[in-house]
C-alpha cells in the first residue's frame, strides 16, 4: 500500500527582488513520519517553512496538505487545518503556570465556542489536552510552576508543549535545538523521537546538528540555493557525493560523520547554531 502523502510542495518557489531564496522546491511527505530539511546556511530552508505556514506566498508552485491546496492561505486558516509551528519563547505569558500557558493554546483551538469555555466539562477537557502535552514533554512535573520560573530547555519544551496542545497533524520545528547549552540538546531530542514514537503525527524539522538528523530522520531533504540536491535515508545521504560537495563547498567545516568527505575537518564538530529568533530568557 502506498504511504498516504499528508503534505506536498509542487514547485514552490520564492524570489526576493532577484534572489530565488526557494527555486522550485517539490516534496512529498508520507503522513506520521519525520522528515528532516538540512542544507547550507541560506539554502531556503526557513522559506519553506514560511511558505508551508502561509507567512509568505509562494511566487509560483503549489502546496497540498492532504491533497488539498492551501497555497496562499493566510497563516491562521493553514494551522486551522492542522499545520503548526512552534512557536518562540517570546510567546509565552511568563506570568502564568506552565499548564494554563498550554491549557491557553488548546482552548484557543479548541471547537467549542467561547461561551462554553467556562463550561465544566470543555475546561476538563482542555486541561487534559495540556496535560496530555507536557506529559510527552516531559514537564508535568513543572506543571505549576509559573513560566518564567522555567530553565532555557524547560521554556523549548514548553513550546512544543503549547504546540502539541493544539493538536497539529503536521509540526513545522525550525532548528529546535538552536540557541541551546550542549546539556539541553538530548532532553530536546528525547521530546521529538517520543512525539515521533507516538505515529500519530508527522513531523518536518530543519536541524544542523547531523548526529542528530542522522539519528532520528526516517528521510531527508537537502537544499542548497533553493533547490532540493539530494533527498533519501541517512544512509543514502552520507554516502551522495553531490551532498559532500554542497556541504565542503561551505565555511561550516562540518561533515556528515561516517563520510568520506571528512579530512581535514574534526568529526566531532558541529554546526554553529543559528538562532531561529530573539531568544530571551
Ligand atoms: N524576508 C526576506 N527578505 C529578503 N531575503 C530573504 C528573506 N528571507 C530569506 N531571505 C533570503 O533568502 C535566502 C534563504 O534564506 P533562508 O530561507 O532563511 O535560509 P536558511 O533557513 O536555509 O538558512 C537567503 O539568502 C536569505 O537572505
Ligand atoms: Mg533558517
Amino acid at each position: 500500500m502506498e504511504p498516504e502523502i499528508i503534505l506536498e510542495t509542487v514547485d514552490v518557489a520564492k524570489s526576493f527582488g532577484g534572489l530565488a531564496a526557494n527555486a522550485g522546491i517539490s516534496i512529498k511527505v508520507p503522513a506520521r513520519t519525520l522528515r528532516t530539511v538540512i542544507g547550507p546556511n541560506g539554502a531556503g530552508k526557513t522559506t519553506l517553512f514560511n511558505l508551508i505556514s502561509g507567512i509568505y506566498k509562494p511566487t509560483a508552485g503549489r502546496i497540498l496538505f492532504r491533497g488539498e491546496d492551501i497555497t496562499g492561505l493566510p497563516p491562521h486558516r493553514i494551522a486551522r487545518k492542522g499545520i503548526g509551528r512552534s512557536f518562540q519563547i517570546t510567546n509565552l505569558f511568563p506570568e502564568l503556570t506552565v499548564l494554563e500557558n498550554v491549557r491557553l493554546a488548546a482552548q484557543a483551538r479548541g471547537r467549542h465556542s467561547w461561551h462554553l469555555w467556562r463550561s465544566a466539562e470543555a475546561l476538563r477537557e482542555y486541561a487534559e489536552k495540556a496535560e496530555e502535552a507536557l506529559r510527552t514533554v516531559g514537564l508535568l512535573h513543572r506543571a505549576r510552576a509559573l513560566a518564567r520560573e522555567l530553565a532555557h530547555g524547560e521554556k523549548r519544551k514548553l513550546e512544543i508543549a503549547i504546540l502539541l496542545a493544539t493538536d497539529p497533524v503536521v509540526m513545522l520545528l525550525d532548528e529546535p535545538t538552536a540557541g541551546m547549552s550542549r546539556e539541553e540538546v538530548p532532553g530536546i531530542i528525547e521530546v521529538i523521537e517520543r512525539i515521533k514514537a507516538q505515529r500519530s503525527r508527522t513531523i518536518l524539522m530543519v536541524e544542523h546538528k547531523m548526529d542528530i538528523v542522522l539519528g532520528i530522520s526516517d528521510a531527508i531533504t537537502v537544499l542548497a540555493q533553493g533547490e532540493v540536491i539530494a533527498e533519501g535515508t541517512p544512509a543514502e545521504i552520507v554516502a551522495n557525493e553531490a551532498v559532500q560537495a554542497a556541504y565542503l563547498g561551505t565555511t561550516h567545516g562540518y561533515t556528515l560523520a561516517g563520510s568520506r568527505g571528512r579530512q581535514g575537518a574534526d568529526p566531532g564538530r558541529e554546526a554553529p547554531d543559528i538562532p531561529a529568533a530573539q531568544v530571551r530568557s
